[in-house]
């Protein structure tokens, strides 16, 4: 029997509630499929500032690198905003991907049918969209050097070098080969030189892949293409900052953030996580959306452990609960036959596999 070990980080807010949800349905579908899991929990986020006084503390990066991959919730709160930029939440989220290496990050953009009304778009322009967001995840205008700060001037630089390129390309053509075989590259050649580089490079490695169209697109354009026509797309390849900005912007066509999962992958282990943040304000009245994290779940069986049919039985026992008219608050409004809590959907989807 195969046996995986996750690293569990529940993070702040919402977080510990969702990723509860997720580990009860792999616990019925590793039942199911006869597929072993265990967990070891570290701290992240505020709740390892509160504990700490760091945002990532060495034995978080040790657990996780020693673990087959990672399960995240979600991390950060108002609560810890006031604190020296180093010290957040988001810097410790920052170095971690650093340290484990996870330069690509794939954000799926789906449309459930069943929720085609829950959009702000018509129905008409979202039915069938089925986007893959490739994005940059280590490097670019995020960790670019130099940077800083003075009393007169703020300045950060987009850096990218061709290996860099070269890697997260790869990935990009790999996903489209198994999908609708397009890629769409998205820069801002016109004005950027390390966009330029990053054109010529997508280029020169696509070359590899002649079974894969490949088509570029400048960032504004795409952001206006998403909505005016986001078909069109099937994997969209993008540098950090755009990525950010345009996997928000997809995450939108499907109604509702609380549905979309992630997967960042790389050079040593993977990490599993909701798009959604950590939602303090809903955080313990047991209203939040766990699908995005037991999608998530369902990503790090495809992808880490290479086991589709438990993957494709999480899938299918979502789906379900979308049909049969099961909705948390967030979605009320669309076609719920019965509004039922956190946790309750987790039971459901867990017994529909
Ligand atoms: C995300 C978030 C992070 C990012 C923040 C919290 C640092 O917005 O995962 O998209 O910008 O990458
Ligand atoms: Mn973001």
């Amino acid at each position: 029997m195969a046996n995986y070990n996750i690293s569990i980080i529940k993070g702040d807010g919402i977080g510990p509630e969702i990723v509860d949800e997720a580990i009860k349905v792999l616990n019925v579908v590793g039942k199911k499929f006869d597929i072993g899991f265990s967990y070891n929990e570290f701290l992240m986020g505020g709740c390892a500032i509160d504990a700490t006084g760091n945002p990532l503390p060495q034995e978080t990066v040790d657990g996780v690198l020693a673990s087959d991959a990672c399960l995240f919730g979600a991390i950060g709160g108002a609560k810890w905003d006031s604190l020296p930029r180093e010290l957040r939440p988001e810097s410790g989220l920052l170095r971690f991907r650093k340290e484990m290496g996870v330069f690509a990050n794939l954000r799926p953009a789906m449309v459930y049918d069943e929720l085609v009304d829950a959009s702000s778009l018509k129905p008409s322009v979202i039915q069938g969209v089925d986007i893959m967001v490739v994005r940059e995840l280590i490097g670019g205008i995020y960790f670019g050097e130099p940077k800083g700060k003075d009393e007169f001037k703020g300045w950060n630089t987009m850096v990218y070098t061709v290996p860099e390129i070269e890697r997260i390309a790869h990935v990009a053509f790999k996903l489209a080969l198994k999908r609708g075989k397009k890629v769409c590259s998205i820069d801002k050649a016109n004005v950027l030189d390390v966009s330029q580089l990053w054109r010529d490079t997508v280029i020169r490695i696509g070359a590899q892949y002649p079974d894969v169209e490949l088509t570029h697109m400048y960032v504004d354009n795409a952001a206006m293409q998403l909505i005016a026509n986001p078909r069109q797309f099937d994997v969209m390849l993008t540098g950090n900052i755009f990525g950010d900005i345009l996997s928000d912007e997809a995450s939108m066509l499907s109604g509702s953030i609380g549905l979309l999962p992630s997967a960042s992958t790389g050079l040593k282990t993977a990490v599993y996580e909701p798009i959604h943040g950590s939602a303090p304000d809903i955080a313990g009245m047991g209203i939040a959306n766990p699908i995005a994290t037991i999608s998530s779940a369902s990503m790090m069986l495809r992808y880490s452990f290479g086991e589709d049919k438990a993957a494709d039985a999480i899938d299918n026992a979502i789906k379900k609960a979308m049909k049969d008219g099961f909705r948390t608050k967030d979605l009320a409004a669309f076609g719920a036959i019965e509004v039922v809590n956190t946790s309750k959907m987790g039971d459901i989807i867990a017994s529909n596999i």
